[in-house]
């Protein structure tokens, strides 16, 4: 069997950060489900295509190849990894990763990623649903507020202008659609090892999770 880590959790709850030290950690690729969501509806925006279109949607994700190059995500040649986390991409990215046909085409995408190389996923589904068979399952939690404080310190170290309660309204709205949309919402898989980082950095977390995976494998 693979040595497949999947990490869910909520916006902003420090999963991309944590997910690279734990591969690098282990020597894994990461693969950042998140930003394959993203990419999609960057593009559809920069097209207009809304997420109700579903026929331009599909003929789009037809057009599109994407691939990560070690952090970065190239779609078509172009690196959007910056791009993709602007604020009116996490706006609307729920909307767009809500739609059937999308999740089909990226979760094809991850299964063969994970089929092909060992990955550490991070994303919403992958425990209980894209990787329902990884060795190792972690649900990664903190507070709204603190999710929200993350994020605006993240974007400002960017030199991005946001403002912090627009962050925590948007972050919340996004909890609210991921968790109760119809297809794979976001929920621990039962056989996944919670943790609530809200008061621990990120070095605690990583330790916690390479000490936890050390001592089974
Ligand atoms: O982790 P993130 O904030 O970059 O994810 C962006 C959005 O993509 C998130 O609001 C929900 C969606 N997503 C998803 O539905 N399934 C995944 N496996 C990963 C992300």
């Amino acid at each position: 069997m693979r040595l497949n880590i999947a990490i869910d959790g909520p916006a902003g709850a420090g999963k991309s950060t944590i997910a690279k030290l734990v591969a690098k950690k282990f020597g894994l690729m990461y693969i950042n489900t998140g930003a394959m969501y993203r990419a999609v509806t960057l593009m559809a925006m920069r097209k207009n295509i809304k997420a109700s279109d579903v026929k331009n949607l599909c003929d789009l994700m037809e057009s599109l190849s994407m691939h990560f190059e070690n952090d970065k995500l190239i779609v078509n040649e172009e690196d959007v990894s910056e791009e993709i986390l602007l604020p009116k991409t996490s706006q609307n990215v729920s909307n767009y990763a809500s739609i059937l046909e999308v999740r089909e085409k990226l979760v094809h995408l991850q299964k063969e990623m994970a089929g092909r190389y060992d990955v550490v996923m991070d994303g919403r589904d992958i425990g209980t649903f894209v990787l329902n068979n990884a060795p190792f399952k972690f649900y990664l939690t903190a507070t709204p507020e603190e999710r929200a404080k993350r994020r605006y310190n993240e974007l400002m170290e960017k030199h991005v202008k946001v403002c912090y309660d627009d962050i925590l309204n948007d972050i919340i709205k996004r909890d609210h659609i991921d968790s109760t949309r119809k297809i794979n919402p976001l929920t621990k898989a039962k056989d996944a090892v919670e943790i609530d980082s809200s008061s621990m950095g990120i070095k605690e977390v990583v330790d916690y999770i390479v000490k936890y995976i050390e001592k089974s494998l």
